[in-house]
């Protein structure tokens, strides 16, 4: 356990008011890397300041990307075009996150020159062979760590051809990084995907300028085009919104708005699973900022039932397991959920490190290969470690509005991966929890 930062929840809170939480974290990387390879100058606002998204703009200012801010959620991208980033002899660093390293590998599979991906403890421990296959197919050349692991070091100066690629898992890390691959090859790119993955990349390309032709679950892009200069307004991040979701559906006496929230339908299977337990959500003020729905979403507590999770909605809410669980162990009745291997591998192995934590906190839960089991009932009170995965925190920080007594979690630095000022946005609508 990495003890540098604690969090100690209270019983008894309830979440109340409008609050916007922070900007979507897979928009942002996007929105980096798109108006780094720009023509032009690409404004962003409602940027996500969090350590996953500056470990992207870091990567970039190291090829000469000249970036301004993060200042008050405002970046100004002074874009160099598609062959205008420089070489950097030292390693770049993507932290914590998989999407930087995976869809930065997709770029730099198409560069004229070298370069080394590395990341923290976690991100060295996850699987990189699904995108170093598809771009290797491609042309590109690319060695990684034992076992298919960062870091990743990709020989840069090789000619690229465009695939067909059939995604084997539903993951939108993959298909972005054989699309953006795609933008450097020779001739069409194209991923059929076996199962709808979030659209970020495709609908930011066309943002951009850069035609993208989405058939059913095909997407295809011709290789050369170029990037134009963008303006991009980051609505705020739903997997984020999530765990206030949750909050406030377990809460008695609930009832909180969250404002600007996006709601791209490949995001929205939190919102369909809470729904289908009965919770009481309803969304106003629908409209369309750049390409990307957002709606404010306004959640009052109710009293929630377990369900056969439908296995279509788990790459539509694939984040937001976390805290999805913490709803079902409050939940009358039995939750199942299957079809989700893939939270095994995320920054902590998601399916034991909830259950061991909820076990800790008298939860009935039973971990499968795939899911989970989880029996609703009460929570107790107990000392847990989230394994440095923010999403674990956060979760547990719900958990402890409807614990009989105080849940402290362990290993929480991460939380600022995605969402750094959790704490005061969670106090500020009710949650009782607090930094020890
Ligand atoms: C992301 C895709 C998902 C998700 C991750 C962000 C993205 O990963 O879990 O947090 O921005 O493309 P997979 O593509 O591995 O499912």
């Amino acid at each position: 356990m990495n003890d540098t930062i604690i969090f100690k929840t209270q019983p008894k809170g309830k979440l109340t008011g409008s609050i916007r939480v922070t900007g979507d974290k897979s928009i942002s990387h996007r929105s980096i890397m798109l108006g780094a390879l720009a023509k032009g100058t690409t404004e962003v606002s409602g940027f996500l300041n969090g350590e996953d998204c500056l470990a992207t703009i870091k990567a970039f200012r190291a090829m000469g990307v000249t970036i301004e801010g993060p200042e008050k959620g405002h970046v100004t991208l002074h874009g160099v075009g598609l062959q205008g980033l420089k070489a950097r002899d030292a390693d770049l660093d993507m932290g914590n996150s998989g999407t930087a390293m995976r869809l930065l590998t997709g770029l730099m599979a198409g560069q004229r020159f070298a370069s080394t991906l590395i990341g923290d403890t976690s991100l060295s421990t996850r699987p990189m062979r699904r995108i170093t296959r598809p771009l290797e197919q491609m042309g590109a050349s690319i060695t990684t760590g034992e076992s298919g692991t960062p870091p990743l070091s990709i020989e840069g100066g090789h000619k690229l051809t465009g695939i067909h690629y059939d995604l084997p898992v539903a993951s939108a890390q993959v298909k972005s990084a054989v699309l953006l691959a795609g933008l450097y090859a020779e001739g069409e790119t194209s991923v059929t995907e076996p199962a709808v993955t979030r659209d970020h990349t495709e609908r930011m390309l066309r943002g951009f300028g850069y035609e993208v032709v989405t058939d059913g679950n095909r997407m295809s892009l011709q290789g050369g085009g170029e990037l134009t200069a963008c303006k991009i307004d980051v609505p705020a991040d739903i997997s984020s919104a999530a765990f206030f979701m949750v909050g406030a559906s377990i809460a008695k006496g609930s009832d909180l708005t969250l404002e600007h929230v996006g709601v791209n339908p490949t995001r929205t299977g939190v919102i369909d699973i809470l729904k289908l337990m009965g919770a009481d959500i309803t969304l106003s003020n629908q409209k369309e900022v750049g390409g990307e729905p957002v709606a404010d979403i306004r959640i009052r507590s109710a009293q929630l039932k377990g369900i056969q999770i439908p296995e279509a909605l788990v790459p539509l809410a694939i984040d937001e397991f976390p805290a999805l669980f913490v709803a079902a162990c409050l939940a009358e009745g039995q939750t199942v959920l299957t079809g989700a291997e893939e939270l095994r591998v995320k920054e902590s192995d998601r399916i034991q490190v909830m259950a061991d934590g909820l076990l800790i906190c008298g939860a009935d839960v039973t971990p499968t290969s795939d899911g989970i089991i989880i029996n609703g009932g009460h929570l107790t009170a107990g000392e847990v470690d989230s394994h440095g995965d923010h999403r674990i925190a956060m979760a547990f920080s719900m958990a402890g509005l409807c614990a009989e007594g105080s849940i402290t979690i362990h290993d929480c630095a991460n939380v600022d991966t995605s969402f750094p000022n959790f704490i005061e946005t969670a106090t500020n609508s009710g949650v009782k929890v607090s930094r020890v």
